[in-house]
Order: C-alpha cells, then structure tokens, then sequence
C-alpha cells in the first residue's frame, strides 16, 4: 500500500493519531535533553538557597497573587535587558519550587528588582504604591506590617524543599524559627524581593 496523504487527510482518527505522535516526538526531543544539561540543572555560581526570613517573603508573595501581575524572567531581548538588566538563566532558578517565571506584566517584570531599591521604599510602597508612583494601579498591602510570620510553618516548608534537593542543612532548618521570630510579613516580603536576582552580578 503506497503512502498517501489523502488517506490520512480523510480519516479523523488515524490524523489524530498521527498528530498527536508528532506533537509528542517534537516536544520531547526539546524538552527532555534539559533534564540533562548543566546550564539547566546546575545553580548559577555564588546562588545561595532563601534564607528563612526571606522562603517566609516569598510564601507571602504567593499568597498574595503577586505573580498576577509580576514576572519573574528577563527575555534574552535587547529592549528586557536596558530595563531590567541580565537576562534570567535557568541556573538561577534551580531551587524556586514552584518557580514564579510567570508572563502577566501588568507590572514591571521583579527578576532584578533586589537591590534596586531600599527597604524604606519598599515598604512605603507597599503600604500605598500611590504615595511613590502615582499612576500605579497596583493594590496596597498594609496588613502585611502587622501580621507576624510564622516560624513553624517555615520549618515544615524549609524540611519539604530540602527533599526535593534546596541544600538546607538540619541546622538550618533549626535556627530558621528563631530567625524569623518577631518580624512581620512585610519585612519578610521586603528580604525576599532585596535578593531578588542577585546572584548574577
Ligand atoms: C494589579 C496588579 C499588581 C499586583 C497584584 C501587584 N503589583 Fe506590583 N506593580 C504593579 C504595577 C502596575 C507597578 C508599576 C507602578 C508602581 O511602581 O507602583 C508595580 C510595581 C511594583 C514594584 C516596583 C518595581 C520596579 O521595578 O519599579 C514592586 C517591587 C512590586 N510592584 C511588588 C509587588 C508585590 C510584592 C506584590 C504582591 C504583594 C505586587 N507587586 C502586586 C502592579 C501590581
């Protein structure tokens, strides 16, 4: 039987099939060989796992929706890198469970954001992003600076990510309830985003 591309262009199912295969094979073939890439696999030098105070920041971060309207990944494309600096590599994103890439920018992408600005004015823009940029429309958080971390859930979540391969040791993991003791949501957020991106000088 000869090959004939009719036959698959007028039988539904066999080009289902057929496609599925296809979409299938190609998309392995991307995916899988990053599994086995250092460039992939391996954390970029001097990376070093979130401290608790700042694990505490970005649990905040997430609970809040910030993902909604950040990301957190520069394109490798010339117009991302004048604004927000060194493209994101993936090496830097190896310990991140789940990552927070995203690709809603209703605000400014945050892979850099750390550093760029000081803790006073993260805070203040927190509380109200008006009183700093008034024609943000991003929503305020003042509760954050009352409500107090937890030190307990963030010793079950540091456990949790250590099995999944964050080099967190057991002491770690001890003196993170003690680290995060008295500090309030907002100063826990605010660490998370100061180290952001900055393991890439
Ligand atoms: C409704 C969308 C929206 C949400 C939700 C949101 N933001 Fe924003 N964000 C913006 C917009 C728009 C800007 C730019 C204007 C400004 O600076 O306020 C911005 C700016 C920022 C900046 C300054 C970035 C820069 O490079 O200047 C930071 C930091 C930030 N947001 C953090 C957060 C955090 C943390 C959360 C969650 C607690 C959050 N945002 C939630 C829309 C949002």
């Amino acid at each position: 039987m000869a090959f004939s591309h009719e036959k698959i262009e007028t039988n539904v199912l066999l080009l289902i099939v057929l496609t599925l295969l296809t979409v299938a094979v190609g998309g392995l073939v991307e995916i899988v060989p990053l599994y086995f890439q250092k460039s992939t696999t391996e954390p970029v030098q001097g990376l070093k796992p979130y401290n608790a105070l700042q694990l505490a920041g970005r649990d905040i971060y997430i609970r809040e929706g910030c993902y909604n309207c950040h990301s957190q990944m520069i394109r490798p494309m010339r117009a991302e890198t004048l604004r927000y600096g060194p493209y994101s590599v993936a090496g830097e994103f190896v310990w991140d469970h789940p990552f927070q890439w995203g690709s809603k920018r209703t605000g400014p992408d945050l892979a850099r954001v750390g550093g760029r600005y000081n803790d006073e004015w993260h805070r203040v823009h927190l509380i109200n992003p008006r009183d700093l940029v008034p024609e943000s429309n991003m929503p305020g958080y003042p509760w954050l600076a009352k409500a107090q971390v937890s030190g307990t859930t963030i010793q079950a979540n540091m456990r949790a990510l250590s099995r999944v391969g964050v080099p967190y040791s057991a002491e770690d993991i001890e003196q993170a309830a003690q680290a995060v003791k008295g500090k309030t949501e907002m100063e826990a957020l605010i660490a998370y985003l100061q180290g952001l991106g900055t393991a890439i000088k």
